[in-house]
Parts: C-alpha cells; sequence; structure tokens
C-alpha cells in the first residue's frame, strides 16, 4: 500500500524522538489509557494489539492487566523505548495501514492518539478490523475539533510568536479525511464496517508548567514542534515567552473522542 506524503511527514516528525516525547507529550496522551483499555474490556488473558505504542504507556498498563501484549510503532526509536519500558511486551517495527499479523490473531485493539496520524484512517480501520476476532474489540483515541484550551495551548503560542504553518507540510487528502466530531468519527468506523460503534468524549485537566509544555515542542517532537524548530532562534524564544503567558493564562482543558466498535 503506498505510503502518502502525510505518512512520510509524520515520519520525520517522529524520527528520533522517544524520549523527549516521554518527558513532554506522554504524558498528555496517557490520560484515556486506563478507559480505552476498559472500553475493549482488556483483562487476565486478552491478547491485545496496541498501535502506534510510543513509548508504550498502553501496552505497560495492559500488561498490569494480564493481558498478553503485542505493540507496533512506526518509528524505531519508539520501539526500543517501548521494548525497554514494557519488557514482556512483544514489541515490532510496523506501519498502519499493513501490519504483519494474521486474520483475527487479537481478541482486542487499541490504538492511542494514533489515527490522527496515519495518512489512510479509512485503510488503517480496515487493518485493525481485519486482525480482530469476531466479537473482539477494537477502541480508538483521537483529538476533538475544534480544540479545548489545553489542545491548542501550544498552537495559540505559536501564532501568538507569528508563526504559521510551513505551506510544505502536508495536510491529508480530502477524500482521506473525515469530520472531528463525535458523529464523524463514529461515522467513519460504520464505514469500515465495524459494528456496534460507540463513540464518547473524555475531558480532563492536562496541568503541566511552562517547560514541561514547552519541552516537546523545543525537542522538536511531532508536527508542533517541526515548525518551532524550523524557525529562526529569536522566534524560538518569543514561542517559548509565548507558551508561558498561555499557560499561565489558560486553563488546560483537554478534550478527545474515545470510539469502541467491534469487527
Ligand atoms: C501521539 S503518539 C501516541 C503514542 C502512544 N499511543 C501514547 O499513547 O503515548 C503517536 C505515535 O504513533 C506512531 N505512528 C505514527 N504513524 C504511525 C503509523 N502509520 N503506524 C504506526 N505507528 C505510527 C508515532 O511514531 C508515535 O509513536
Amino acid at each position: 500500500m503506498t505510503v502518502t506524503a502525510f505518512d512520510e511527514s509524520e515520519r520525520r516528525a517522529w524520527a528520533g524522538q522517544a524520549a523527549a516525547y516521554a518527558r513532554s507529550f506522554a504524558e498528555l496522551c496517557a490520560y484515556p489509557v486506563a478507559r480505552l483499555l476498559d472500553a475493549a474490556e482488556v483483562q487476565e488473558g486478552t491478547r491485545l494489539l496496541d498501535v502506534g505504542t510510543g513509548t508504550g504507556n498502553a501496552a505497560l498498563a495492559a500488561c498490569e492487566r494480564g493481558a498478553k501484549v503485542t505493540a507496533v510503532d512506526a518509528e524505531p526509536g519508539m520501539v526500543a523505548f517501548a521494548a525497554q519500558a514494557a519488557p514482556t511486551v512483544d514489541v515490532r517495527l510496523a506501519a498502519l495501514p499493513d501490519l504483519p499479523f494474521a486474520d483475527d490473531e487479537f481478541d482486542a485493539v487499541v490504538g492511542n492518539f494514533v489515527l490522527n496520524h496515519v495518512g489512510r484512517p479509512r485503510a488503517a480501520l480496515a487493518e485493525l478490523r481485519r486482525l480482530t476476532r469476531p466479537g473482539g474489540r477494537i477502541a480508538v483515541t483521537i483529538w476533538a475539533v475544534p480544540a479545548a484550551a489545553g489542545q491548542a495551548l501550544l498552537g495559540r503560542a505559536v501564532q501568538a510568536a507569528g508563526v504559521t504553518r510551513p505551506a510544505h507540510l502536508p495536510a491529508l487528502s480530502p477524500e482521506d479525511d473525515f469530520p472531528r466530531t463525535e458523529q464523524g468519527f463514529a461515522t467513519l468506523l460504520d464505514e469500515v464496517g465495524l459494528v456496534d460503534v460507540s463513540c464518547d468524549t473524555l475531558v480532563w485537566n492536562h496541568r503541566a508548567t511552562p517547560e514541561e509544555w514547552w519541552s516537546g515542542p523545543a525537542a522538536g517532537v511531532a508536527t508542533i514542534g517541526q515548525i518551532v524548530t524550523g524557525q529562526p532562534s529569536a522566534v524560538i524564544s518569543e514561542t517559548r515567552t509565548a507558551t508561558t503567558r498561555c499557560v499561565r493564562s489558560s486553563p488546560a482543558r483537554t478534550v478527545c473522542w474515545r470510539c469502541l466498535t467491534q469487527p
């Protein structure tokens, strides 16, 4: 299956960023993990796949429930980090939408904030469906749009420093995109033939210091990090100041959609 320009850009955005991600955005992304595992009914003995495992937070939490966990990520540094963090997990290098597993190999699949990072969300979900046994469960999260204050905080800081998204950064093609609403997300899952789809909203307050918020972009983590570190040093410094201002003035309320389904 073709790797899209969006996928290539995502690979660059995560390359070599495992340790910096662990120190920054991983904590923000960890909030829904327990709810995600509950939605997928992960328990003792569940054969679970965690896709886009990153530094392995969901995989590790699933191990603690006694699940038999396999995890994949497209970034070799993330694979190494997760393998060390969760030594009982079978962690492999693999990228959606083509995963090296047999049909129906898993009882459950979870993907915490990975569908936002794939070039072909429908193909990725179809692949998760293929790997999940009939009657098994798939649970995934994405960020909501419009973004709540906490999600939008770094974007606001970047804008306040006069930085705009560089034209060379690819977006999803219109035919691959979908509305980032509860309904839009649920419809996407319906479209790939999943059944009993339900989607709900998780809201939490992410409390972090200005330095903690800034550490991800400053290190170049994710697309926002690529945008920030590509600026002249005076603009980087201005963005840092704007981040501090935004953290002090804004409640960091954060929202994501969680979807649950069966193949
Ligand atoms: C926001 S992080 C989430 C990591 C982890 N699930 C967590 O909750 O902390 C996104 C992860 O998805 C991975 N990723 C991006 N595109 C991917 C793809 N096509 N297939 C598998 N993993 C991918 C990135 O390398 C990164 O580790």
